[in-house]
């Protein structure tokens, strides 16, 4: 970045450190942080991820090409769930899906305004890791689909404090890794990785 560029960026900063500060007086209304919704089916992501090993673009495949991450077609889960437990409700359930030939309707949980534009792919690709935003997902279902059976929750408040203070702060790897629930010798050798900062002009997230 050059001199002259560095010094046009201060008053923007600051018109938009005051925006933030009144959205953020603001949004402890509209947050909807530790939000759930109810399911279709009570997938669980815990049993795939941690008992599988399944890698989360397995099934969200677009996360690192597009806006939306994307979802797996029924036909995936059915690769396997043919046979694997088909004495459980919830399988039997979804193999009605497949018999209909219909997609499963899942209700989403995570939704910024359309007048804001959230790209998957520039996060995921700078290395951002999926859990800094969505929490623990793959502990998510872990006690199973009966009495413990807990939903996805949103765990970030997804406004737009949040997403600025991460662009003007910038992203901590070895933090995102831990969250990940990476091996801890992985987060130890990116505790000295700089932080990554990202734009914050309003016209990056605003069409
Ligand atoms: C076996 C396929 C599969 C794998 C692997 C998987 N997911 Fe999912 N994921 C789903 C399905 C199906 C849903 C929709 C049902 C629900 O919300 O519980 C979902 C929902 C989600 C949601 C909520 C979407 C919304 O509506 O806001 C997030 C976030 C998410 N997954 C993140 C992840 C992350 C992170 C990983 C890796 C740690 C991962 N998923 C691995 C299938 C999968
Ligand atoms: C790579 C194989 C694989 C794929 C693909 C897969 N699953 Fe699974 N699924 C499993 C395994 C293994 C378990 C754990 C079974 C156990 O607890 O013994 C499981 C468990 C489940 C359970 C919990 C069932 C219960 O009663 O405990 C649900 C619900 C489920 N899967 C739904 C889905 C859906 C929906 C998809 C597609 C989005 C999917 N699975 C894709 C392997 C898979
Ligand atoms: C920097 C934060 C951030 C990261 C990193 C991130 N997400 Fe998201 N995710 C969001 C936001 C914000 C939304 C809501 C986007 C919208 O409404 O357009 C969302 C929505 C989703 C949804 C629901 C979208 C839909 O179309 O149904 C899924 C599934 C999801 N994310 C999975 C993932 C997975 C898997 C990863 C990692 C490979 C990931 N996310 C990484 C912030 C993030
Ligand atoms: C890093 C992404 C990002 C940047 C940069 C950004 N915004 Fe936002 N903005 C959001 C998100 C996400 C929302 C929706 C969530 C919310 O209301 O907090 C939002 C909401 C808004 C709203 C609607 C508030 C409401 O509560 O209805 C206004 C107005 C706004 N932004 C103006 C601005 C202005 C002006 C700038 C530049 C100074 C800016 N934004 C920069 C992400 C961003
Ligand atoms: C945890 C940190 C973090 C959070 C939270 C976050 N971002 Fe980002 N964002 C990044 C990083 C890192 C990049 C990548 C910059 C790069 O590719 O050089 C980025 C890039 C972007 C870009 C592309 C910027 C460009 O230069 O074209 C947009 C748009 C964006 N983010 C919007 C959002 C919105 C909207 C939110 C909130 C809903 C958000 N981000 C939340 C870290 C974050």
């Amino acid at each position: 970045m050059t001199t002259k560029k560095k010094w046009t960026v201060i008053p923007g900063f600051l018109a938009l450190a005051a925006a933030a500060t009144l959205l953020s007086a603001y949004s402890g209304a509209s947050s909807s942080q530790g939000k759930v919704v109810e399911q279709p089916i009570k997938f669980i992501h815990n049993p795939h991820v941690e008992k599988v090993g399944m890698n989360c673009l397995y099934c969200h495949s677009q996360a690192n090409k597009a806006m939306d991450p994307g979802n797996a077609s029924v036909a995936t889960c059915m690769g396997c769930h043919t046979l694997v437990k088909t004495d459980s409700p919830e399988i039997q359930k979804l193999t009605e899906y497949w018999n209909k030939k219909e997609p499963i309707p899942w209700n989403r949980v995570h939704k910024v305004p359309d007048y804001v534009q959230f790209p998957h792919m520039r996060h995921v690709n700078a290395g951002v890791t999926c859990q800094t935003c969505h929490g623990e997902i793959q502990k998510q279902g872990a006690a199973g689909v009966g009495e413990g059976y807990k939903p996805v929750e949103q765990a970030a408040s997804l406004n737009m404090g949040w997403c600025i203070n991460c662009h003007v702060q910038g992203y901590n790897p070895a933090e995102g890794a831990r969250l990940a629930g990476l091996p801890d010798s992985v987060v130890q050798a990116l505790k000295n990785e700089p932080v990554k900062k990202a734009r914050y002009d309003c016209a990056v997230c605003h069409y």
